[in-house]
């Protein structure tokens, strides 16, 4: 009867996944998805404490003892987490998530050499073990990598023949796997350790020399990963609310990658062999265009530029987020519309720290969704747009993305705000982006700065069109 209490509960779980999966597609019902998927795992975490028959548990102390650890670390820091230190916070979980598959992995294979089963084994529970190893030990120390690169712990750091490395260490990896998987005996057990180090060591070298802006791709493709190495676990003890949970993750997060390559014109062969640009990474400029010529506009004539123009296309980007500016932008936009001007939010796909940050960050202060336009839509509007303002934005409008094969942004698709027939950038001072360079927009005869913080400054802006 247990038993088909538990599958049950394994199916509403399932089920419930898919549909908060489906909800976190749109802002407006996120929240409520993120319930119901959280809803399903507590059945299927509690189902399976109490009424799974296969093994007996005793150990209430140390699981119970774990899970209110567990709840209370993630509730706290999840409630603490700025939104601009979010991916962090995403890369750190998804780090465990990568830690526990690895554990389950390295638990299984020495219970059962210690039992003497693996000679007995089908090779193909091994495999499963193996990958369940290797994936989620990449994914572990990958992730942990990107936490501290994103918090500024970590900088770039490319070896000579970096990709020469990895994929030697891939091809190593791989060849000690299927002779262990052929072996199969308890004596492949050094090997099995051997595996375990060389995948923490890809995972570091894999993640180490990505450069700056291609950071978002990375991310979601160890997202990706942690959700594989799950669903071997699911395999691995046949558990199908585990096995479910897995391959929407991994499937989930391997489209999202796919996504991400292309927003970033990027190939998904050099991101899994570490063979992507450099860059600072911590705002300060790597290349110089000094000599360039900067001009510089106060808060008066851009609230006359923008009261009196046709159209505006707002630029939000990651200094929009740092300066929490989005509800006074929200209301810059209300005011030019009642004035009569058109106004629309360019989005670029990575523009912010993570996939979606400036859709949801403009979802909280109610700008209507059908003002965002996505990048390949808003580009040819550009050309015939009167103010383009550019709010915290840098990297995802740098022309060098078009113009310099050195860059380390080269190729990655860009918001066209060049066109426009006048372009105001905000922010504080003329420090690099994420990537770490310099940006000739800011140099260009059309374009102004209006240095300041992003919030204080459209304050002034509002006002300052009140009053005109
Ligand atoms: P960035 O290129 O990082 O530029 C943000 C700009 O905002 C900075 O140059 C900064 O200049 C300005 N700023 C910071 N605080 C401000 C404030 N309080 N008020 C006004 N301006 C402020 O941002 P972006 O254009 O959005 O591009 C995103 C970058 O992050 C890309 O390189 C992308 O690849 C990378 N990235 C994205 C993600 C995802 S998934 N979205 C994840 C990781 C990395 P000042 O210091 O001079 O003010």
């Amino acid at each position: 009867m247990n038993k088909e209490i538990l599958q049950l509960i394994y199916l509403v779980g399932s089920i419930s996944f898919m549909i908060g999966l489906k909800m976190l597609s749109k802002p407006d019902t996120a929240r409520k998805g993120n319930l119901i998927a959280a809803f399903g795992m507590t059945i299927a975490i509690l189902g399976t404490i109490f009424l799974y028959e296969g093994i007996k548990i005793s150990n209430y102390g140390w699981i119970f003892g774990g899970l209110i650890i567990g709840t209370l670390l993630g509730t706290l820091s999840a409630k603490k987490v700025k939104m601009t230190k979010m991916p962090e916070m995403v890369s750190l979980f998804n780090g465990m998530g990568g830690a526990c598959a690895m554990l389950i992995s390295a638990v299984e294979f020495t219970h059962l050499t210690h039992n003497h089963e693996i000679g007995a084994l089908p090779k193909g529970h091994l495999l499963i073990i193996m990958l369940g190893l290797i994936i989620g030990s990449i994914s572990f120390v990958g992730s942990l990598v990107a936490w501290g690169k994103l918090s500024g712990h970590l900088g770039d750091k490319t070896l000579k023949l970096q990709q020469v490395v990895n994929i030697g260490l891939l091809l190593l990896i791989l060849g000690i796997t299927c002779y262990t998987i052929m072996v199969g005996p308890p004596e492949t057990i050094t090997y099995f350790y051997a595996i375990w180090g060389l995948s923490v060591l890809y995972g570091i070298l894999f993640v180490m020399p990505i450069g700056g802006a291609d950071m978002p791709v990375v991310i979601s493709l160890l997202n990706s990963f942690t959700g594989v190495a799950a669903a071997m676990g699911g395999f691995l003890y046949d558990n199908k609310v585990m096995l479910v949970g897995g391959i929407l993750v991994g499937s989930a997060g391997t489209l999202l990658t796919l996504v991400m390559c292309k927003a970033m014109n990027r190939s998904l062969t050099n991101v899994l062999i570490g063979n992507f640009g450099g860059g600072g990474g911590n705002g300060e400029s790597t290349t110089s265009l000094s000599g360039g010529h900067v001009r510089e506009i106060n808060v008066g004539d851009t609230a006359i530029l923008l009261k009196y123009a046709n159209n505006v296309i707002i630029v939000p980007g990651y200094g929009l987020a740092v300066a929490q500016a989005q509800h006074v932008c929200h209301e810059l936009e209300e005011i030019l519309e009642k004035e009569g001007v058109g106004v629309k939010y360019a989005i670029h796909p990575v523009a912010g720290r993570m996939p979606g940050h400036m859709n949801v960050l403009l979802a909280e202060s109610n700008v209507s969704y059908d003002k965002l336009i996505e990048m390949e839509h808003i580009n040819p509007e550009f050309s015939t747009t009167d103010v383009v303002l550019v709010v915290g934005a840098n990297d995802v409008v740098n022309p060098a993305a078009k113009t310099d094969p050195s860059s380390p942004i080269y190729g990655m698709p860009i918001l066209d705000v060049e066109n426009a027939k006048n372009i105001i950038v905000m922010k504080r001072s003329m420090k690099a982006g994420y990537a770490g360079i310099e940006n000739e927009l800011f140099f260009q005869p059309k374009t102004s700065m209006l240095f300041g913080d992003a919030k204080g400054t459209l304050t002034k802006l509002v006002s300052e069109i009140k009053a005109l």
